[in-house]
């Protein structure tokens, strides 16, 4: 495996691999591994000949209230798990050498990027697509791996790919639970033990969200209501956002009925945890 933390370097070498006829299978990440990343690495290693992850902490897609400096990092240890999972290449740059100086252009998102964590988290989405412009152009991948846990970002990331012509796959992969249900997260170790016994909750309100929709309920309010209430009633929390919309268009719907997203985000006292269920809702 070789570590990489130029862009020149990186990009002659797949550049080289590309040519060759070999296939690119990526995994952007901001490290501080988790299973989640892990099982985007195993399908990576399963569909492709190389495997690159990239591990970037990136400022741009950081609001001025999110500390950016206390996001967790150990490259060390990602180091290990990428080795163990066959990653060929990790592309690990410095801030300086993604950003050398004040940019230019940047990309600015305009669709399925002001509801959601998009409405809460203004210049995310566009610090997200600027950095993923980037990195698409370096890596030169044929695939590239993104968690449904993030499900607003696959969606601007196929809005990307599609708009601006990447020859790249998208491949959405399933949220990666621990077993009692919480969606692994870099952000889980910020939970204390109380909300750590809490934050289960997030997953259980959509999964009775689910049973509701199956029995016939269709109205996305009462939904939302009920995965409110059940989340005021388990957690010491507070809600920031729940929301219901079409998936991956991200448009309101007054009548449940196709492939839609039921998504929350929830504030515990050090950590924004965010969850979501996707479901094909048939007409009643
Ligand atoms: P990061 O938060 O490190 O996540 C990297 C990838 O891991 C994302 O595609 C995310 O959806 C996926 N992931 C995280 N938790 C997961 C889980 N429990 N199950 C399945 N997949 C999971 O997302 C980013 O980094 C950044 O925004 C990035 C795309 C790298 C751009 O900077």
């Amino acid at each position: 495996m070789k570590i990489i933390t130029t862009i020149a370097e990186m990009q002659e070498q797949m550049l080289r691999l590309k040519a060759d006829g070999t296939t690119i299978g990526y995994v952007p990440t901001m490290g501080f591994l988790h299973e989640g990343h892990m099982t985007l690495m195993k399908k990576a290693r399963h569909e492709n000949d190389v495997v690159v992850l990239s591990i970037f902490v990136n400022p741009l897609q950081f609001g001025p209230t999110e500390d950016l400096d206390a996001y967790p990092r150990d490259f060390e240890r990602d180091h290990k798990i990428a080795e163990a999972h066959g990653v060929d290449f990790i592309f690990y740059p410095s801030p300086e050498e993604m950003y050398p100086g004040t940019a230019s252009i940047t990309v600015s998102v305009v669709e399925r990027t002001n509801v959601l964590c998009g409405k809460s988290r203004p210049g995310h989405f566009d610090g997200v697509a600027t950095v993923l412009v980037k990195l698409f152009n370096i890596i030169q991948a044929n695939r590239a791996y993104f968690g449904l846990k993030d499900a607003q970002q696959v969606a601007v990331v196929d809005g990307l790919i599609k708009d601006f012509n990447f020859p790249i796959q998208l491949i959405p992969v399933e949220t990666i639970r621990e077993e009692d249900g919480l969606a692994k997260s870099s952000r889980n170790v910020y939970l204390n033990d109380e909300e750590r016994t809490q934050a289960p909750e997030l997953h259980k309100s959509l999964q009775l969200a689910k049973a509701e929709i199956e029995k016939g309920e269709r109205d996305p309010k009462q939904v939302i209501e009920l995965v409110n209430t059940h989340i005021n009633n388990h957690c010491n929390a507070e809600v920031d956002y729940i929301e219901i919309y079409s998936y991956p268009g991200l448009k309101e719907l007054e009548t449940l009925a196709g492939k839609i997203i039921i998504a929350l985000a929830v504030r515990f006292s050090k950590a924004r945890l965010i969850d979501n269920i996707i479901l094909d809702v048939e007409k009643n």
